[in-house]
């Protein structure tokens, strides 16, 4: 069962913003969309589907199932937040993909696009990957604002600036931290089959944003 409502599970995820149901019909349409979008492009090629792990492991496992199309599954891990819910503006990349992605036609799937800044990142490498097509699938925006200016300002919804809106977007979501469907907060509630907000205090090692206040002056 989900909890419904904030007063749920005292010290974890609090309020559901998308449960499970809505995630899984959002995720088919995407699958539609996407397949249609390919099907045209791809003739008997398939296309890579390269997840951004960890976050996007439930997603991209949800995801491709919903494609009716041919699909390699690759995976490259970037991590940008630690152990904080605040970014930290370096990206750090671990491993790159093993398949070469040369010529071919390449799906990101990335859990939430925060500041854009892992996907600045991830456009840069894969502009050098030689791949034919790169295109971005995020279940999540949550600077909806900042990638909607960068639009006007470049006059066109598809610019190639560092704030290009993702091709596909599940939700635009809320400016708060989400846990759950993948998404973690300090490694934990990825598990979730819902995305929740967190409600504070977790427990002394796993707490929510917000109460990591700096010790008092002079201790
Ligand atoms: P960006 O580089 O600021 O766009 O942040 C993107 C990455 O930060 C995502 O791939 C997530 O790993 C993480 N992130 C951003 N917002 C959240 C959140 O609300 N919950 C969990 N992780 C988040
Ligand atoms: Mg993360």
């Amino acid at each position: 069962m989900e909890p419904d409502t904030r007063e749920a599970n005292p010290g974890g995820p609090a309020g559901v913003v998308y449960t499970r149901d809505e995630l899984a019909r959002r995720v088919e349409e995407l699958g539609r969309e996407i397949s249609a979008f390919y099907r045209r492009k791809l003739g008997d090629e398939s296309v890579v589907v390269l997840g951004v792990l960890k976050g996007s492991f439930v997603f991209l496992a949800d995801l491709v199932r919903a494609l009716d199309l041919r699909v390699q599954i690759e995976f490259i891990v970037a991590s940008s937040y630690g152990d904080s819910t605040v970014t930290s503006g370096v990206v750090e990349l671990l491993y790159e993909p093993a398949a070469s992605l040369e010529g071919r036609h390449v799906l990101l799937v990335e859990d939430i696009v925060d500041t854009g800044t892992t996907l600045e990142r991830l456009h840069v490498l894969l502009a050098e990957s030689g791949a034919r097509s790169v295109e971005v699938c995020a279940l999540l925006l949550k600077e909806v604002e900042a990638f909607e200016e960068e639009a006007r300002r470049e006059g066109s919804e598809a610019t190639d600036g560092p704030l290009r809106r993702p091709r596909w977007v599940g939700f635009d979501a809320p400016d708060e931290f989400l846990v759950g469907y993948g998404l973690d907060y300090s490694e934990n509630f990825r598990h979730l089959p819902y995305i929740a907000t967190l409600k504070e205090p977790v427990s002394p090692d796993v707490r929510a944003p917000g109460s990591e206040q700096a010790p008092p002056e002079g201790q």
